[in-house]
């Protein structure tokens, strides 16, 4: 199985079936506080968000996805067009692809061409830094795209699941440690959905990662997505809930901010403004969020991700104006209703 057809299956699945993890984020067992009185003007309310010192208009992080093959091309060519118009940031498939084959550096680069703006994170896989990245592909990563971050996958998870994936795992922390130091930009480290936990993200903030995007469970399952590819012969269903909820990773990660200096991102399951705004105010700087973006791309193209924004926009505004806030700085756990009204 080529790495260009694994990625085509990836999309497919991600967009037409049913990979889903069965558990939930977390973020139903909270409500928000009404305020009845908001004292606030609805013009005068702000999406604005700031991460990694530049404001953005709204606070989605497209999450990385794709690249590597000629549609892939086409894919991230319609995101970075939207990044750059909407200001948005967001990140690139894995470009462990581009390392092995130089014909697919073509649907990357292509994000800077049309995003010239934007702000744009490489990405690569924690399995490809065991034993240290190389000087040149640190440079080729970063200088194809010319970021302004890098970030590190972490998915164990999927990689024992897929049949063809690594196996291999000492070292990766080591790798980090060497590519924070190295990098001249950020380096951003996530999961793909089974999450992040304080202890995982203590040991990656020791080692110089400045960004922490937990991308827990309750969202897309990788465990799922490679059980249900077709070329699984020896699918493992039992681990498709594997992971942990986004929400639960947010406010143990958030924790470790009194000891150091570092940026949250919420992720996994990010399917709605209330999910954004709740993530807020628990603690977390940003959200991102995948398959609703590769989904409205694919069904819809441009129009489709401008639909999508301008509706969680839209409600964004409507929430902070329901909490009194005119910003989103202003979101606090006080906003939250800690286990619901119900019940
Ligand atoms: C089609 C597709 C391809 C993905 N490929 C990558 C990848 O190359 N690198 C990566 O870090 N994450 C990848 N992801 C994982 C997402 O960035 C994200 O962490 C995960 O899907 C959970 O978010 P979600 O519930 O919003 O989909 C991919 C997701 C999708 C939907």
């Amino acid at each position: 199985m080529s790495i260009k057809q694994r990625k085509k299956d990836h999309v497919a699945l991600t967009t037409s079936g049913e990979v889903n993890y069965r558990t939930s984020t977390g973020f139903e067992d909270y409500d928000f506080i009404h305020n009845a009185l908001p004292e606030v003007n609805v013009e005068e309310v702000s999406t604005e968000a700031k991460f990694l010192g530049r404001t953005f208009s709204f606070p989605l992080f497209i999450s990385s996805m794709t690249g590597g093959y000629t549609d892939a091309g086409a894919v991230n060519a319609i995101i970075a067009e939207f990044c750059q118009e909407y200001n948005l940031p967001f990140g690139v498939g894995s470009q462990r692809i581009m390392l092995e084959d130089p014909d697919a550096i073509s649907s990357f680069s292509v994000v800077r061409q049309r995003a010239p703006d934007a702000f744009i994170a490489a990405n690569i896989g924690g399995a490809q830094l065991v034993g240290g990245l190389s000087q040149e592909n640190q440079d080729l990563l970063i200088n194809s795209i010319e970021a302004d971050a890098v970030i590190v996958h972490l998915n164990p998870l999927q990689e024992l699941m897929q049949p063809e994936g690594d196996r291999r795992f000492k070292g990766i922390e080591d790798g980090i440690s060497q590519l924070c130091s190295n990098s001249p930009v950020p380096v951003i480290v996530k999961e793909t959905g089974a999450g992040i936990s304080a202890e995982v993200a203590e040991r990656l903030l020791k080692s110089g990662v400045k960004v922490i995007d937990v991308a827990g469970a309750g969202g897309t399952s990788w465990a799922k997505v490679e059980n249900e590819r077709s070329t699984n012969n020896n699918p493992d269903p039992d681990f498709d809930d594997w992971g942990v909820p986004t929400l639960h990773c947010v406010r143990e990660v958030q924790e470790l901010k009194g000891e150091y200096d570092f940026e949250l991102i919420a992720s996994g399951g990010i399917r709605s403004s209330q999910d954004i705004a709740k993530s807020l105010c628990l603690g977390s700087d940003f959200a991102a969020a995948a398959q609703p973006v590769i989904k409205a791309v694919v069904d819809d193209g441009f129009d489709g991700l401008e639909k999508l924004y301008q509706q969680w926009r839209k409600q964004m505004i409507t929430i902070l104006t329901l909490l009194g806030c005119e910003r989103l700085e202003e979101l606090e756990p006080k906003h939250l209703k800690l286990g619901r009204y119900k019940g």
